[in-house]
């Protein structure tokens, strides 16, 4: 036949059925679903494995601005090296407006520092840090037509912070564009406060980076955001909720009938604030700090009854790679210990799926349908790519991930392919692993080997997001 591969003997896994089917595979496309294909070029073996749409990562940081002193741990190649050996074959990283600049002109430059380099197909969120009138009528609407369906504003950090004003502007303009925006509720003044009461008390170890910005913070920034959300009549996206307090005002929004969605990511269910203490207080707890901060074992129960009943639609990385040894990381610059000068963000985009896997589905806390909506077809839906991406279907990209539920592996830094030098899970005994990540119908890594090559991933040009469609007139 004319079939360029076919993968056999396996158990599809979709965001809906399971099924025990061959999978052919045509010019990178998924072409036929049979009970038995004996025809075709190439066959793959997947006999006691499942077969499950590749991952889809839409919550990565790479090769980011980070300010002057600091450099991001992964640029593109290897990101995107290291969400493959994951079992992703689709991400979707920022692209970031430094303030004062061009929103255009910083998203051109993500588009350079990608071309060529990325593993896998990649997608651009965009970061909107200076809402002027030029950036919200002219850049926006250019940068959606061009596949850019999606951005990000903050409601804290000095380079990145939006005022509650802009936030409606902004909001506004996703409305009449029918952009998804993602917001990242924490506030910005409670948490300066914080961090100015607890330096001048002494308290600068990476632990207090958690004490600054509690549950209560990002509670309320989360309030706010979905108030603005309901003035404007404006879905929007919760990302990174870190426990109960955050999830019980997604939960209200929904129950009122609000458009709100939202993530949550590993960390959330594994890690915890006494990570941060390291050894003694000492500054191996900074290799933990990201924002919001991991809480409490009784908020990792409050995400897991989130993650069962629906009120997450996607779970993502954050992967935001720094190093650990360096000045220009964790260790800080210039000598700084506070917390207030380590980088937030840990990497994370090798280990998301096997993570969630190992904890959700191995433990039966969800099943296999919800693992892979939770790892590939939300975000595909969601964020404009559905049914190119995220499911196994006629027609459909070739992106597939083999995975062996039974396979034990125990995660740690020499078996990762990221650029930082260390994981935040190293020791974490997972059950369950990818061992063969197809994109477009290409093996790219077999059994943690990476035999892709740097550009063989494609920009892609996402659809307006479904999502993003608001409730009234
Ligand atoms: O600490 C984190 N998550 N850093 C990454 C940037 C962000 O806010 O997502
Ligand atoms: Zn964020
Ligand atoms: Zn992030």
């Amino acid at each position: 036949s004319d079939l360029d591969l076919a993968i056999r003997g396996g158990t599809v896994i979709t965001a809906s059925d399971t099924i025990r089917c061959d999978v052919g595979i045509r010019n990178g496309r998924v072409a036929l679903l049979a009970e038995a294909i004996t025809d075709a070029k190439k066959t793959i073996d997947a006999s006691g494995l499942y077969v499950m749409p590749g991952g889809i990562d839409s919550h990565v940081h790479l090769d980011q601005d980070s300010g002057p002193d600091i450099t991001m741990a992964d640029g593109f190649e290897t990101g995107s090296r290291s969400a493959a050996a994951g079992g992703n074959t689709t991400i979707i990283p920022f692209a970031l407006q430094v303030k004062g600049s061009s929103l255009r002109g910083c998203v051109s430059d993500y588009h350079a520092k990608a071309e060529g380099k990325s593993l896998i197909d990649y997608g651009f969120h965009l970061i909107v840090s200076d809402p002027t009138p030029t950036v919200l009528n002219q850049e926006l609407p250019a940068l959606f037509a061009d596949g850019c369906t999606s951005f990000k504003v903050f409601m804290t950090y000095d380079d990145l912070v939006l005022n509650d004003r802009q936030l409606l502007e902004v909001f506004s303009v996703a409305r009449r564009e029918q952009a998804l925006v993602m917001v990242h509720a924490e506030g910005y003044d409670t948490i300066k406060f914080m961090t100015e009461t607890l330096e001048a008390a002494g308290k600068t170890a990476p632990y207090y980076h958690g004490v600054s910005r509690p549950e209560v913070i990002e509670r309320e920034a989360s309030h706010r955001a979905i108030s603005h959300a309901e003035l404007i009549d404006v879905p929007i996206m919760i990302v990174h909720v870190s426990g109960r307090e955050a999830m019980e005002q997604i939960r209200w929004a929904k129950q009122r009938g609000l458009k709100v969605y939202a993530e949550t990511c590993p960390q959330y269910i594994t890690l915890t604030a006494d990570d941060m203490k390291g050894a003694n207080m000492d500054m191996s707890g900074a290799k933990y700090v990201c924002s919001p901060p991991p809480r409490d074992t009784d908020s990792q129960k409050a995400i897991w009854e989130g993650l069962s009943q629906g009120v997450f639609h996607t779970f993502s990385s954050d992967h935001c790679p720094f190093f650990y040894d360096s000045p220009r990381g964790k260790l800080s610059p210039k000598g700084q210990t506070s917390f207030k000068y380590v980088p937030n963000g840990i990497p994370g985009v090798e280990t998301r799926m096997p993570i969630l896997w190992s904890e959700g589905v191995a433990k039966g806390r969800i099943s296999a349908n919800e693992f892979v909506a939770l790892t590939s077809t939300n975000h595909a839906k969601i964020y404009g790519l559905y049914p190119k991406k995220g499911t196994i279907a006629v027609g459909s990209d070739a992106d597939i991930v083999l995975w062996d539920p039974n396979r034990k592996e125990v995660l740690r830094q020499e078996i990762l392919h990221h650029g930082s030098d260390y994981t935040p899970w190293e020791g974490f005994a997972v059950t369950g692993y990818p061992v063969m990540t197809i994109a477009r119908g290409r093996v790219i890594v077999e059994d943690g080997k990476v035999l892709g090559k740097p550009g063989d991933g494609q920009f892609l040009k996402r659809d307006k997001s479904p999502y993003a469609v608001p409730a009234g007139a």
